[in-house]
């Protein structure tokens, strides 16, 4: 190997990291409006389980406060993204949680997970976690 193809095998490596940071962050007030408007009924609009249609379900909603407290101090993203898709097998085998995937449609939003892989959503999805991110307790 000639001195110079040396150059141009270490010039990538040392080049600028990739930017840090979420691609396209959802909007928290949009968030809280469809929050109220889709789940308060419930999870409550305090989000933390006790909506007006909890004692006709079995199954009683999550507190959507205590999010990071249960998942070691992370926002379980990938997780609660599922979750309000329906991607989640869970949901898919019968939760009382409604899936939402048709309703909240497209998966033209990046989010960035925990692990730094991005995730894709849609928009409505997007400004309901950045809404969950900010009642975190
Ligand atoms: C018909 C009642 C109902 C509605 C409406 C509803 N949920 Fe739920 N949700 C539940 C129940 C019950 C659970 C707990 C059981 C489960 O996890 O399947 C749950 C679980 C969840 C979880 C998982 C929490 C965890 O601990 O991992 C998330 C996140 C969530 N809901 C978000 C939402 C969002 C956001 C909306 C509105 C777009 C919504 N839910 C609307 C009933 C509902």
């Amino acid at each position: 190997m000639t001195r110079w193809s040396w150059i141009f095998l270490i010039v990538p490596l040392a080049g600028p990291a990739f930017a840090e940071g979420e691609v396209v962050p959802g909007d928290a007030v949009t968030g809280e409006a469809l929050y109220r408007a889709h789940c308060a009924v419930c999870h409550g609009i305090e989000a933390t389980g006790h909506g007006p249609m909890v004692t006709a379900l079995t199954v009683q909603p999550s507190d959507l406060t205590t999010l990071v407290a249960r998942h070691g101090g992370e926002f379980p993203l990938e997780r609660v993204t599922s979750r309000i898709d329906g991607r989640d097998p869970l949901v898919a085998h019968g939760s009382a949680m409604p899936v939402y995937g048709n309703f909240f449609e497209g998966h033209d939003v990046a989010l960035k997970t925990e692990t730094g892989q991005p995730l894709m959503t849609s928009q409505p999805i997007a400004d309901l976690v950045a809404w969950l991110r900010t009642i975190q307790k």
